[in-house]
Formats: structure tokens, sequence, C-alpha cells
């Protein structure tokens, strides 16, 4: 189950990230949000609360997005556009972190 439905532009290329350790295939184009909820109903968690964020503005505003890259730096999931071969983390990869059931 996703949050969100890819209705067009389905035939772009497929490229792989890796979120969590996890390998998830996006297509080519797509920002990292799009990627993360078309393959399912989180972006992150967050760090205020015990409960998951799934983005909010869409539009690089709210700052409900934030995810880790690789090399520790935060970035916003809706405003990055996702390449090939990227790893992300839903959490602060410092942080304790249980992945969600
Ligand atoms: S969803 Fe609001 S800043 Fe990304």
């Amino acid at each position: 189950m996703s949050q969100f439905l890819r209705v067009a532009e389905k035939s772009r290329p497929r490229v792989t990230i890796t979120v969590d350790g996890a390998t998830v295939e996006a297509l080519e184009g797509d920002t990292l949000l799009t990627a993360l909820l078309t393959t399912g109903r989180r972006v992150r968690e967050s760090e205020f609360s015990d409960g998951p964020r799934a983005g909010f503005c869409v539009i690089g505003a709210c700052q409900d997005c934030w995810v880790w890259m690789d090399g520790g730096e935060r970035t916003r999931a809706c405003s990055t556009y996702i390449t090939d071969g990227m790893t992300i983390f839903t959490h602060n990869p410092e942080w304790p972190w249980t992945p969600p059931a």
C-alpha cells in the first residue's frame, strides 16, 4: 500500500535508490518524496513525536519532509530529485532507530 498512486508518466526509466538499507525502485525524474510515497506511506519519523510524517506542503516550505543523505546532510524530500544509486535515511543515522512495523 502506498500514499501516492502513480497515474501518468509510467514509462520513464526505472532507477533504484536505497532507503534505510532497503532497495526502492523509482522513476527517473521523481523527487525523493514521490519515490517514498509511491512505494510506502511515510517519508520519515518525527523528531517531535512518535508519529510518522509524509510531508505536507510538497513545495519546500513546511520542512515536514527532511531526510538524511548518506553523507549525513539533511535534504527536503519534496525538492530533491533522485539519482540512480542514491542512498538516504528516513531518520538521522546517528539517532537510535527501530524500523517501523
Ligand atoms: S513537504 Fe513541505 S517542505 Fe517538503
